[in-house]
């Protein structure tokens, strides 16, 4: 049977970085045995230019018809003034809506060939290892009432952040299970000091660790201290639960212990649906520049294999041809330090290939 994957390589570096990703399913296919097929699709600023919509109904029956989603990124200066739901942002949180890809999955692991990369100590990131789950289609992000208005002749901004019972308790069993198979440790962040949304969060995150999973260590951290504890001391953290605007932050902070964001894969998990992406942007200052780091969208082909496709063995041959690569010194500029050399995105991305070829002889 042939895998279908809806492509959707957005705006900016998006179509540079799924490129590469998408050599490396051809040479799984070719040397691997992988049978898997692809058809591109229009998200975001493109989707409105080529489609008239962000995620346009083309789009939409495209990834419906098909076993997993590979993106790149959406977004670009050009596309900023059209009204929201025109805006490539609004395709993106469409598409995780309609898809019910309520559990994002963003693994932070530093890379011991990248510790002088970050910005931070080595003996601080050495053998950081963490995973935060955000919830995807819920919060603030998606919550009503919300709007601009005028009031006493001043305009006024508001969202609402919400999460029902449900909810919480779905993305709470994700994380716990997802623990299960790590260290076996969860730490759950929210404002319970302050915001009631966070206090029931805390307290449906109690009961269902109390009704289902006391085998799994748990700890509660307001997300003003987890910014900070993210920093200072991140080898305490094994699993991150958190909302979607707070997931959003703590995963671009996080990525930062890698060396660069430019590292970092996302897998976004509904009932049925997988969507896998950079957590990285558009980038539109570097777009078309063949300057972009493509391995966190092929460490996002890793994570499509093992969570949509069920091939584990696969997802991990090219986790280790990602590792011989940066073994072997290829680095892209984002990763370059201390005046090393680097190479293009595309150059990267054959060097990737050529390692995959060399684990299939
Ligand atoms: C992300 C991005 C998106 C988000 C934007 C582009 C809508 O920052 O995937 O982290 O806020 O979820
Ligand atoms: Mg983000």
């Amino acid at each position: 049977m042939t895998i279908k994957i809806a492509v959707l390589p957005g705006d900016g570096i998006g179509p540079e970085i799924v490129n590469e990703a998408v050599k490396v399913l051809g040479v799984l296919n070719r040397s691997f045995g992988l049978n898997a097929s692809w058809q591109e699709g229009t998200i975001g600023g493109v989707g409105y230019d080529v489609d008239g919509a962000p995620y346009s109904e083309a789009t939409r029956k495209l990834v419906h018809a098909s076993d997993a989603v590979l993106l790149g990124a959406v977004g670009g200066p050009k596309w900023e003034k059209l009204d929201k739901p025109l805006r490539p942002e609004a395709g993106l949180l469409r598409i995780r809506e309609d898809l019910g890809l309520f559990a994002n999955y963003r693994p932070t692991k530093v890379h011991s060939q990248l510790l002088d990369a970050s910005t931070l100590k080595p003996e601080v990131i050495d053998g950081v290892d963490i995973l935060v789950v955000r919830e995807l289609v819920g919060g603030i992000y998606f919550g009503q009432p919300r709007g601009i208005e005028t009031v006493d002749g001043e305009r006024r901004g508001y969202n609402t952040m919400v999460y029902s019972e449900s909810e919480i308790r779905r993305i709470g069993r994700t994380a716990f299970e997802a623990a299960r198979l790590r260290s076996n440790r969860v730490c759950s962040v929210e404002k319970a000091n302050v915001l009631d949304v966070s206090e029931l969060w805390r307290n449906v995150i109690i009961e269902l660790h109390e009704s289902e999973y006391a085998d799994v260590e748990l700890s509660h951290m307001y997300v003003d201290n987890a910014a900070m504890q993210l920093i200072r001391n991140p080898r305490q953290f094994d699993v991150i639960v958190t909302g979607n605007l707070f997931g959003d932050i703590l995963s671009d902070e996080a990525s930062m212990l890698t060396g660069s964001i430019g590292m970092l894969p996302s897998a976004s998990l509904g009932e049925k649906f997988g969507m896998y992406e950079p957590i990285h942007g558009s980038a539109p200052d570097i777009a078309g520049e063949n300057k972009a780091n493509p391995l966190a969208t092929i460490l996002s082909v890793a994570m499509m294999l093992r969570f949509s496709l069920d091939r584990n063995d696969l997802a991990e041959i090219v986790e280790k041809a990602v590792e011989n690569t940066l073994d072997a010194g290829v680095r892209t500029v984002d990763l370059a330090f201390g005046g090393e050399a680097s190479v293009s995105c595309s150059a990267m991305g054959d060097a990737v290939c050529a390692a995959l070829e060399e684990l299939a002889s």
